[in-house]
């Protein structure tokens, strides 16, 4: 019988950009399992109502409880921002992650002038669900939101140094460097992948990676609550797609940065 704190962390997302949260996650705890989910065949959800993304929702999360996981991380910043209530809700006691909340406290905790940017995708900056977050802990701050959809097409290209992506990654930054920003959140999970290319654009602002910080508030919860896995002996690693498109292997490894074995796909409702 496998006690509870053997048991796996379920991380999902809408497709493959949740990875970045996985090897984020594989860095700081070594020794836990993982489930992933990545929702392949229907990303992108950064565009999708929150209908529909909710009703997504509750079927990867009842895949992800059917494995027995012990945690959930919301990786995606879109299912965080429209959905996370209703993860809460579905997981009853058990420790829920996200992005939002995890990316919003390290931002609130690095800005000197209390001028953050987050740069998302449009859905997360139409839910509000930063600006939310960082003013419940500090109604003074000053949150600047910007989508940059065209951007996580660019990541996915393998364009991370690319000309073209630097002057859409500059036409982005400048109503948010007009506001004196000093802190930016990285709000979508394909973005950290974008860190070198962004400190060139915006040398002086720094970069809070949601992935690094979710992973950090992860390994607390667990010590917390005493889910730590003491098993030494090598964590397993599962990752589930709901469709395996042309390239998902390559797109995939670069954002976990190893390879990707012991993946399957199914299907969801
Ligand atoms: N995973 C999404 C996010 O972090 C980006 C991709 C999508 O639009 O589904 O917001």
């Amino acid at each position: 019988m496998t006690s509870v704190q053997q048991r796996p962390i379920g991380v999902f997302d809408s497709g493959v950009g949740g990875l970045t949260n996985v090897r984020a996650l594989m860095e700081r705890l070594p020794n836990e399992n993982i489930v992933y989910f990545g929702d392949t065949a229907r990303v992108p959800y950064g565009v999708k109502s929150r209908h529909t993304i909710e009703t997504y929702t509750e079927q990867i999360v009842s895949f992800l409880l059917e494995h027995d996981v012990k945690a959930l991380v919301i990786a995606c910043n879109t299912i965080a921002a429209v959905a996370g209530q209703k993860v809460r809700q579905l997981a009853g006691g058990m420790p829920v992650l996200d992005v939002i909340t995890a990316g919003s406290e390290a931002a609130l905790s690095t800005t000197h002038n209390n001028h953050i940017g987050i740069i998302a995708t449009s859905t997360t900056v139409n839910s509000n669900a930063y600006a939310r977050a960082i003013h419940s802990q500090n109604p003074q701050a000053r949150v600047l939101s910007q989508a940059c959809p065209l951007l996580v097409p660019l990541v996915e290209e393998g364009w991370l140094d690319h000309e073209v992506t630097r002057l859409t990654v500059r036409e982005y930054l400048k109503p948010l460097l007009a506001e004196d920003i000093d802190t930016l959140v990285l709000g979508c999970t394909h973005f950290p992948l974008l860190k070198p290319l962004l400190k060139e654009e915006a040398p002086h602002i720094a970069l809070v990676d949601s992935a690094i910080t979710t992973a950090e508030a992860t390994a607390q919860a667990l010590a917390r609550m005493g889910l730590e896995n003491p098993n030494h002996s090598g964590a397993d690693y599962r990752f589930y797609v709901s469709d395996i498109p042309l390239r998902f292997q390559t797109i995939g490894e670069r954002f976990l940065g190893r390879s990707l074995d012991q993946l399957e796909m199914v299907s969801l409702g």
